[in-house]
């Protein structure tokens, strides 16, 4: 496959072209990768009115993926902003008010976007004993978005979740398109979907829009990710996709990762899913072969390994840090969880390192499961109100009846326990304090 916007960042930097331009660096190798990073100079294009070499690379990727492709310098974050502002946009043009109904586990990036675009969120209840980073979809759970006083513009699905389980989005889709209503999923964690031997990728299955973060999964840097438009999508979210992803990006999005966005689709196109194909195998082998030395695990997704340590006698955080001593570092660990993230890039040595590891690990008495009660079902919530309200971060036992304001979340994983504008209930500050959450921001 073409690669034409390294190819271009290639020959310039070769072309011993004096720079009387942006970036500062001029192309020197103060860390190796300057020669190649480039701004929007004649015949490089520029991302948000693509015409030239970035229209051509998008159409590249589109083309792998089987829909329209967009991609962002800015993660998935970027996507889920225009995403959001594209459904809002079509509930505009439909005279539906601005309401999407979305599953608890929502990345924050969601939450910034309800700040800035002013939308109501419909909360989808939780399932009892689920972490609330999972956002498992009961048919139940899909008709509690018909609860209000108007359908939601749009469904908000986070599939995968962190812990590697997937949604339903046939299901979903089906449901969507009974009610007049969009499907959106965030799939940071799934760009490779796409290229598995029967297709898990959301956009393939019935969503109208959805983003990948192809630095998670596929060999991007860090920052690249793809906004894909379904054929399914109205034609104002196509029409207005490149104005929407301009709302919420820098003016300056880095080449290196557009160049990146663009190698990525040679490699894709490269025998990539047989690839796939093979290592999906090899990672079967490790499950089983974990299953069988007495590893619990869960999650449905092919290239993750969520452990349950506790059943061996371990917490996910003491797991992480006995890995670590090993030279081994996870994704992410919770009490409950170990979550290691797979690419056919991770060398056979790498997965001999890892099985071996916790095939020696002895078995300990079992601790015992979390029983922490279902969070209350949230009303209906506008965290715009709170975008200008005085706050103030009190510990975490004396915020019980107190409005929650905060997005101050780590990431990993960057899921909030109480969204922005839920009363803080005295379960759901049992959750935080499992989870280690010591303080929290309240409206004052
Ligand atoms: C579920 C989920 N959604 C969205 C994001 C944001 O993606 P990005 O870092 O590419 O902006 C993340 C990041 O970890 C995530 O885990």
């Amino acid at each position: 496959m073409q690669t034409p916007v390294y190819d271009f960042a290639r020959k310039y930097a070769d072309s011993g072209a004096v720079r009387m331009h942006m970036p500062g660096h001029k192309g020197k190798a103060l860390l190796g990768c300057e020669p190649l990073d480039l701004t929007e100079i004649a015949g490089a294009d520029s991302l948000f009115e693509a015409s030239g070499i970035l229209a051509q690379s998008e159409a590249n990727a589109g083309s792998l993926f089987g829909c329209r492709t967009l991609y962002s310098a800015e993660g998935s974050s970027l996507c889920i902003r225009a995403m959001l502002y594209l459904a809002l946009l079509h509930a505009a043009d439909t005279g539906r008010p601005p309401v999407i109904a979305a599953a608890r586990n929502v990345h924050k990036a969601f939450l910034t976007a309800a700040k800035l675009l002013g939308f109501t969120i419909r909360l989808l209840p939780q399932q009892r004993g689920m972490s609330y980073l999972s956002g498992a979809l009961t048919d139940a759970a899909l008709e509690s978005c018909l609860s209000g006083e108007n359908p939601p513009a749009a469904l908000y699905l986070t599939s995968p979740d962190y812990l590697g389980n997937l949604c339903d989005i046939r299901k979903a889709a089906e449901f969507c398109r009974a009610h007049d209503m969009l499907l959106l999923v965030d799939q940071a964690h799934g760009a490779y979907l796409h290229f598995l031997p029967q297709t898990l990728h959301a956009a393939d299955l019935g969503a109208d829009l959805c983003c990948d973060s192809a630095h998670k999964t596929l060999p991007v840097l860090t920052g690249g990710a793809y906004l894909h438009i379904a054929d399914s999508a109205p034609e104002i979210c196509k029409s207005r996709a490149k104005e929407a992803m301009a709302l919420f990006a820098s003016t300056s999005p880095s080449y290196l990762i557009l160049e990146s966005l663009d190698l990525c689709n040679r490699y894709l196109s490269a025998g990539y899913p047989e690839r796939l194909r093979a290592f999906l195998e090899r990672v079967q082998a490790m499950r089983a072969a974990l299953s069988a030395s007495g590893w619990a695990l869960c999650g449905d997704e092919p290239m993750k390994l969520t452990l349950r340590p506790k059943p061996r006698g371990y917490h996910g955080q003491q797991l992480a840090e006995l890995m670590q001593q090993a030279g081994i570092f996870c994704e992410f660990a919770d009490p409950d969880h170990l979550v290691l993230m797979l690419t056919p890039e991770n060398p056979e040595r790498d997965l001999c390192r890892v099985q071996e590891f916790l095939c020696k690990l002895p078995q300990l008495a079992p601790l015992p499961e979390a029983d922490l009660p279902a969070l209350s079902p949230a009303p209906e919530l506008r965290p715009r109100e709170l975008l200008f309200a005085n706050t103030e971060t009190l510990p975490v036992s004396e915020c019980i009846g107190r409005i929650c304001a905060g997005l101050t979340l780590s990431c990993p994983p960057a899921v909030p326990i109480v969204l922005c504008g839920e009363r803080i209930t005295e379960k759901a500050v049992q959750h935080m304090t499992y989870y280690g959450i010591t303080h929290c921001t309240v409206v004052k």
